[in-house]
């Protein structure tokens, strides 16, 4: 599908879908559509990403969004978009998963007459069609490796040189980069390279899973209630105590999207006003056993995955890493990350200027002698980086 300015308020393919190609809707025309209606942001965690996305806004930083299926990453995208200075500009989304290798080269920088079979005219890519705006790239981490190369390259020129041109032309676009693999994972294993992890690493939004986040899923539960009520004529439909109870206690894999879909089917299939439990068809109305959702399962991998490779001091480097995402959390207030980890601040400060984490300090001098400098943050903190 070709990028075209021409018919700005269409999306192109359902929303549902996986399309190479999403939409390049005219920014104003966003309000129109079911995605970006609103943003919902009402549990403490949301409200903290929400102020994290207002600074990274406008700094015309390269920005990659880090999340699971459904959390959002495409509408944080179009939001900083259009909080960004390049509003009035294009905004392109392309899914670099759903393009073979040989088509993507040609999707992303354009073709000249004649460059392969079948390129009967010359053509513009995704980069030329997004000038002076912004180009989401989604699932970026399934893009060949060869191609991260030339995407490094306009990225660092600011300029693509089209399938079969001898020139470059120059671009002025924003990337927005989205995945939900663990990229640093995939830099380990070979399959995407460590320059243009950096790259994208300016400035990170990790958007955290729904069930993580359930001060949530109320208000989002009531917001798609009115959405799709309003569509379909069900102005008066409402959540009963125990569908409310229910929507709480799931654990949500398919995170906003698979609650989206519930309340609508809930909307189609419920015989009155009150939506019930058994209106829902959740596929594990359960609650998450305590001790082990997700996000604890995936630390203990991580832990585990650390155990393998025996790194030295392995128990100062899983604390330090702890302390160091705890403060940029928090951006570096140590009262609220004392809070967070629910320890003193005495013990905080002890701990940070054992790790060389206090402002002015360097590791060890603060009496831990021999330790090891504090690894890096692999999210560098999104506070003042532009490209
Ligand atoms: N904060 C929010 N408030 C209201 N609606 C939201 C919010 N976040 C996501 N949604 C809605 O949830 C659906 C899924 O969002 P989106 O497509 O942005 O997720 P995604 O992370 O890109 O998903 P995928 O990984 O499957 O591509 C969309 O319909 C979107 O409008
Ligand atoms: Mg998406």
């Amino acid at each position: 599908m070709e990028p075209s300015h021409s018919d700005p308020s269409t999306e192109l393919l359902d929303k549902d879908q996986h399309p190479p190609v999403l939409s390049f809707s005219e920014p104003r025309s966003l309000t129109l559509s079911v995605r970006a209606s609103a943003l919902v942001f009402e549990d403490p965690v949301s409200r903290q990403l929400l102020k994290q996305i207002e600074r990274i806004a406008p700094s015309d930083a390269t920005v990659l969004i880090v999340g699971e299926t459904g959390t959002g990453k495409e509408l944080v995208a179009r939001h900083i978009h259009a909080l960004s200075a390049r509003r009035n500009g294009p905004f392109g989304a392309l899914n670099c998963a759903a393009l073979t290798e040989s088509l993507i080269e040609s999707e992303l920088f354009g073709h000249e007459k004649g460059a392969f079979t079948g390129a009967l005219s010359s053509k513009d890519g995704w980069f030329e069609s997004a000038n002076n705006g912004t180009l989401f790239l989604d699932e970026i981490g399934d893009l060949p490796l060869g191609l991260q190369a030339k995407l490094l390259r306009v990225l660092q020129e600011r300029e693509v040189v089209k399938v079969g041109a001898r020139r470059a032309t120059p671009v002025n676009v924003r990337v927005i980069g989205a995945t939900n693999v663990n990229l640093e994972e995939a830099v380990e294993a070979g399959r995407f390279r460590a320059d243009l992890y950096y790259r994208f690493n300016v400035a990170t939004v990790q958007l955290v899973p729904l069930r993580d986040r359930p001060g949530d899923i109320l208000p989002l539960a009531r917001h798609f209630l009115k959405l799709y009520g309003d569509r379909l004529g069900y102005k008066e439909a409402k959540l009963t105590t125990e569908a409310e109870q229910a929507l709480l206690a799931y654990n949500w894999p398919g995170n906003i999207r698979e609650l989206e879909n519930a309340i609508h089917r809930a909307l189609l299939v419920c015989p009155g006003d009150h939506l019930r439990p058994e209106d829902f068809k959740l596929t594990g109305l359960r609650p998450p056993a305590p001790s082990m959702t997700a996000s604890t399962a995936s630390l203990e991998h991580a832990v585990r995955q650390l155990c393998e490779r025996a790194p030295p001091r392995l128990f100062e480097l899983i604390e330090a890493t702890v302390l160091r995402t705890a403060l940029d959390f928090c951006e570096h207030n140590q009262v609220q990350t004392a809070r967070l980890l629910a320890i003193s601040r005495n013990v905080l400060r002890h701990r940070m200027g054992l790790y060389g984490l206090l402002p002015g300090h360097r590791p060890g001098t603060n009496g831990g002698g021999n330790h090891p400098s504090a690894p890096r943050s692999s999210h560098a903190s999104a506070q003042g980086c532009c490209d």
